[in-house]
């Protein structure tokens, strides 16, 4: 018996997750506290990791972890500060990426219940966002 096609195929395949990620971190490259946390200067690594990751979760290929090995998302994440606020401005994102896709309201709900599960799973701080502070003086 087969259990036909996967969510991934389901919701249009690489096309549906490149538009998904792509809008997200149009985001996040506009947000003041999420941007500086990406080491990279340029976020398209970091969005193709995101979406090798999701395509891989949801039935698609299995590229992730074949590059990057066992996910372990949250242990890869405890060297960011992922308090509510980063979390909750990360899910603002990609609430509106995923608003972007039309996608049928059944597929849309799936999505978006395992997404804001994820994120709350990621928290790792209740200590507020660090504001920059400006460099000390060098010292004479
Ligand atoms: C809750 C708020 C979150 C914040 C602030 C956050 C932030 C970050 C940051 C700063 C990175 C490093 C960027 C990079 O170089 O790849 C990262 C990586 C990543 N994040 Fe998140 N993230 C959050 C939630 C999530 C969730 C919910 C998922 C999955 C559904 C996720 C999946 C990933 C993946 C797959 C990577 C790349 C891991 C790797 O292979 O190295 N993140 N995240």
């Amino acid at each position: 018996m087969s259990d036909g096609p996967s969510f991934y195929d389901q919701v249009g395949g690489h096309d549906t997750f490149d538009r998904l990620v792509s809008e997200f971190y149009r985001g996040v490259a506009d947000d003041p506290v999420l941007r500086p946390m990406y080491p990279e200067e340029d976020l398209g690594p970091a969005e193709d990791r995101l979406r090798l990751f999701l395509e891989q979760y949801w039935g698609g290929p299995t590229t992730y972890s074949q590059t990057r090995g066992h996910p372990r998302l949250r242990m890869r994440h405890f060297a960011f500060h992922v308090n509510p606020d980063a979390r909750d401005r990360w899910l603002l994102h990609m609430r509106r990426a995923v608003d972007a896709l039309d996608l049928s309201p059944l597929h849309e709900a799936t999505l978006w219940d395992y997404l804001e599960r994820a994120a709350h799973a990621m928290v790792n701080t209740f200590d507020p966002t660090p504001v920059s502070a400006p460099e000390p003086p060098a010292a004479s």
